[in-house]
């Protein structure tokens, strides 16, 4: 899978794709995640991206030419599945979206700021617009961040162990049950003595109890 993420502020997606499961993932060939700054397609000798919006208020807009000079170059190199604008008025980000954009082949992430994009470019180019919750970010960078996340840990052959996935909380409408580790009891609190019996059936039979109870407990709406 290919992503490439269109941003004023590239500096804020080093992080994210620089350690552990993301890095993995590109070093296997399996995701090629590129960052593009859309400051570097502005014809405008200040550089600039963005300008006051028709009507008057406070905020600015970032403006249509980069943008579309950049999607424009990336779509005479190949086709893109979708094309991605992070805003908070989005479809709420979810698993099924994660597992469904994991399947594609080539995505665009367009990075909103200020008030956003002028309204054209989401008429013109913008396939798909998702938001990673209701509340507002300073951009779309971290949104874009935790999207491109969900989707690359469920490319086969990025987790070790790809069953791993497969058991992750909402993957089947369920949240996960508790996990334990090493020691046995700590100030009290003792590891259930199921999973500790040897018995595959009852710890599943447990592991699906659990995960049942917890989603009723604090997501009920996922039963529903
Ligand atoms: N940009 C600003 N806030 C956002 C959000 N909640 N989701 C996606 N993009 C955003």
């Amino acid at each position: 899978m290919r992503i490439d993420i269109l941003t004023i502020l590239p500096e804020l997606l080093e992080g994210p794709f620089s350690a552990s499961i993301m890095k993995r993932a590109q070093e296997k060939g399996l995701a090629e995640i590129h960052i593009h700054n859309i400051r570097d397609y502005s014809t405008n000798k200040h550089k600039q991206v963005d300008d006051y919006q028709y009507g008057g208020g406070a905020g600015m807009v970032m403006t249509i030419e980069p943008i579309a000079l950049l999607i424009d170059k990336l779509l005479s190199e190949r086709k893109y599945d979708e094309i991605i604008y992070m805003t908070p008025d989005g479809v709420i980000l979810d698993q099924k979206i994660a597992n469904t954009f994991s399947l594609y082949e080539n995505l665009i992430i367009l990075c909103g700021h200020y008030k956003g994009v002028d309204e054209r470019i989401r008429e013109i180019y913008i396939t798909k617009e998702i938001s990673i919750g209701s509340y507002v970010l300073s951009g779309g960078e971290l949104a874009a961040a935790v999207l491109t996340d969900s989707l690359v840990r469920l490319i086969p052959g990025v987790l070790n162990d790809e069953t791993s996935a497969l058991t992750d909380s909402f993957q089947d409408n369920l949240l996960s049950p508790p996990v334990y580790t090493r020691p046995p009891e700590y100030k009290g609190h003792k590891v259930p003595d199921v999973l500790m019996s040897g018995n595959f059936e009852l710890i599943e039979k447990y592991r699906e109890e659990q995960a049942y109870k917890r989603t009723q407990e604090r997501r009920p709406d996922l039963l529903k």
